[in-house]
């Protein structure tokens, strides 16, 4: 698919107004690359394997429905492929959570975009009923069913919802994961949104010790306010692994819980690619890390 000029003009305008690229269409931010240039092993595995793909058209039919998606909302993540990653399987505590979720552990994928970290843990043998999927836009989960091929094998339960919203559908499920998954989603927010965030990660869990949230996030060495997110209109809060961890006691505090952070920066340099991809440095500075966590409820 190519995308729409005219339609794409409206779209970028509405989702990035008062940014820098607010009268850019969106096949021309600077994030968007067109082409799947390499692809993992593990994904082509997924696609071949899970989906059923013939392996010459693996990347013909992801960049189809990658185009769909990004036309909801045109985050970076989809622009360059990242989803492609499966990161919660580059996760330390992976085996921990796929022997979990196997022997009956429910999980949610926070923010899960198009769901395919669900699939990923679903094709190494998770079974899909254990698992559920949360987003603010149900387009992207519904657009997963077409990108993984799965909509009559899947059993895995999908909310639409604001983590923000105390009455949302994801009240059904409150108190009764064991397991949370957020990838490139707490970012989103400013401070403040990041620990309510949070509060309300606590009671989607079970209230229990070993309850788990797990994830990554772009970080810096040095936490603080980062201006420049898609929204200019927003701050985003970037933590380090001592602010991140300084959160959770906080967030302990607030819902009379204790929790056992591991929070540390990957290598991988943020910036510089950013910087490749023609993007200020304001928006991922000098210092942006991906910040991966493990947060365990002792009590
Ligand atoms: C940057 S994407 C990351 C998607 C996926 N986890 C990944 O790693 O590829 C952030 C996702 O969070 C969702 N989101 C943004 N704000 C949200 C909110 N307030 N409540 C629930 N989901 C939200 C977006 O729709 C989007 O799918």
């Amino acid at each position: 698919m190519s995308l729409n000029k005219t339609t794409d003009l409206s779209v970028a305008a509405k989702l990035l107004k008062g940014s820098p690229w607010e009268n850019l269409p969106l096949d021309k931010l600077p994030w968007y690359s067109p082409e799947i240039e390499e692809i993992t092993p593990q994904a082509q595995e997924l696609f071949e394997k899970y989906s059923n793909v013939e392996p010459e058209k693996v990347k013909a039919h992801i960049k189809e429905l990658r185009d769909k998606a990004y036309v909801v909302f045109p985050y970076p993540c989809l622009a360059r492929w990242a989803f492609l990653e499966l990161s919660v399987s580059l996760s330390r505590q992976y085996p921990e959570v796929l022997e979990r979720v196997k022997n009956g552990d429910k999980y949610l994928d926070l923010g899960c975009c198009v769901g395919q970290d669900i699939r990923k843990l679903v094709f190494d043998g998770a079974p899909s009923e254990n698992t559920y999927g949360s987003d603010l836009e149900k387009n992207f989960m519904d657009i997963g069913y077409d990108l993984f091929l799965d909509k009559s094998t899947l059993k895995t339960t999908f909310i639409a919802a604001d983590i923000f919203d105390e009455d949302s559908d994801l009240k059904q499920i409150a108190g009764e994961i064991d397991i949370i998954h957020a990838a490139s989603f707490l970012h989103l927010f400013d401070e403040e949104g990041q620990h309510k965030a949070c509060e309300n990660i606590v009671k989607l869990l079970k209230s229990k010790p070993g309850s788990l949230f797990i994830g990554r996030q772009i970080g810096n060495f040095e936490c603080g306010v980062h201006v420049g997110s898609l929204d200019s209109s927003k701050n985003r809060y970037r933590h380090n692994p001592a602010s991140f961890e300084q959160m959770w006691k906080s967030v302990g505090e607030k819902t009379g819980t204790k929790w056992k952070v591991e929070a540390r920066l990957e290598d991988q340099d943020l910036h510089a690619i950013a910087e490749k991809m023609g993007l200020e440095s304001a928006t991922i500075p000098p210092g942006s890390k991906w910040l991966s966590f493990a947060v365990r409820r002792e009590a």
